[in-house]
């Protein structure tokens, strides 16, 4: 991959000079959904799927992008004096946007850069092909400038730029996987503290599957605003009788206790998914150090139950694959994973179980829906750096 890369990148920049290559990976959660934002657990990790990115320094401030993704787009080209959102810029306002958020934290950068990238995460999929491009870009300025920024500052960053350069709310989860992902282990991650512990993931004779709805509905960025702004909400009326800040510091018990503080039903739903959700990823990161795969698939199931009714996040065509999934004999547990509204499902399932999954599933999904699902099983890998 890397030398086809390079080729593809002599033969459109041409010139001379030393060229560096770097990747960063998509993410699949695996429990703990909409809970970054609400000071809660989440258990993500990072996917051998993502972003490679080719470099070469310039004398001048030039910066040339290129996709090998949208070839039609061809060299975008700006340079660092024009670090501003524009939409006719297309998918360079994501590498545009963590370098603003580089400079506004003081790291000059002090000439530019052209830049090939390809990403082998399928786009819109709930897999974080953009907060991998960020991370990337991180990784690209970190080792070209030598920033002493360590791998949890280049997530931070990644963040900013995508909540105030890129106008999406997100919370960190994301970005703090593709750069702080390991080979075979997922990160349980305390966003209120931003403490991580690396859990190995050890399934026995299961696997990591994920389903790819091929679908991304309208309107994903603001319904995930508007949960965000519900949360907050229920969080200020709890607040008014009870010492938190964030819903995460709640035991389902104590959100029971005071849940009437909340004058709306739509807003209990909300703060009651972000309570039990995190309460949930504790359990489920602590059956999986138990070796208990099957109480893991099942807190699983409960996940996407909260995030169907109660969060409101599915939609018709994850909810069949999910339904058919919990329904097939050696799967032991199935949900949606990421910010919702289509994507993919991650499930749990037997080794034996896979071939049938994937033709069974497949076929009942393109009877159901009109189009074919995609299937992945999932390699864990290691977070961005150079390759
Ligand atoms: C998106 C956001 C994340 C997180 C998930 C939902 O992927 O980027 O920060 O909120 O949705 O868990």
């Amino acid at each position: 991959m890397k030398e086809k890369l390079i080729q593809q990148f002599q033969e459109l920049y041409k010139g001379e000079g030393e060229i560096r290559s770097y990747f960063a990976p998509g993410r699949v959660n695996l429990i703990g959904e909409h809970t970054d934002y609400n000071g809660g657990h989440v258990f993500p990790c990072a996917l051998t799927l993502g972003t490679y990115g080719i470099v070469r320094s310039r004398s001048d401030r030039k910066l040339r992008f290129y996709s090998a993704n949208f070839e039609r787009l061809g060299v975008i080209e700006t340079s660092l004096d024009e670090l501003v959102p524009d939409p006719k810029a297309n998918w360079t306002n994501y590498p545009k946007g963590v370098m603003w958020a580089f400079e506004k934290r003081g790291y000059k950068l002090s000439h530019g850069l052209d830049i090939l990238i390809y990403g082998n995460i399928p786009n819109g999929s709930g897999l974080s092909s953009s907060a991998s491009l960020e991370v990337l870009t991180g990784v690209i300025l970190k080792d070209t400038f030598g920033f002493d920024v360590s791998m949890v500052d280049i997530a931070l960053i990644g963040q900013d730029s995508e909540n105030n350069f890129n106008g999406c709310n997100c919370g960190i989860m994301d970005q703090f996987a593709s750069a702080m992902g390991k080979k075979d282990h997922a990160i349980f991650l305390d966003t209120n503290t931003l403490h991580y512990e690396y859990a190995p993931v050890v399934l026995k004779d299961a696997k990591i599957v994920i389903t790819n709805s091929k679908v991304k509905h309208s309107l994903v960025d603001s319904a995930y605003n508007d949960r965000r702004n519900e949360c907050e909400t229920a969080l200020k009326e709890l607040q008014a009788v009870t010492k938190i800040a964030s819903l995460g510091e709640l035991t389902e018990e104590e959100y029971e206790a005071h849940k009437d503080a909340v004058k709306d039903a739509v807003r209990q739903k909300r703060a009651k998914h972000a309570v039990y959700e995190n309460q949930r990823t504790i359990r489920a990161v602590e059956a999986l150090k138990n070796q208990d795969v099957e109480l893991f698939g099942k807190l699983m199931n409960a996940s996407h139950e909260s995030l169907r009714y109660d969060y409101e996040v599915s939609c018709e065509e994850i909810d069949i694959l999910v339904d058919l999934a919990q329904a097939m004999p050696g799967v032991l547990g199935s949900r949606i994973t990421g910010g919702g509204f289509g994507g993919c499902t991650v499930s749990i399932v037997k080794n034996d179980a896979v071939d049938t999954f994937i033709s069974e599933i497949g076929k009942t999904y393109q009877e159901k829906v009109g189009h074919e699902a995609e299937f992945y099983v999932v390699e864990i890998g290691d977070g961005a750096g150079t390759i």
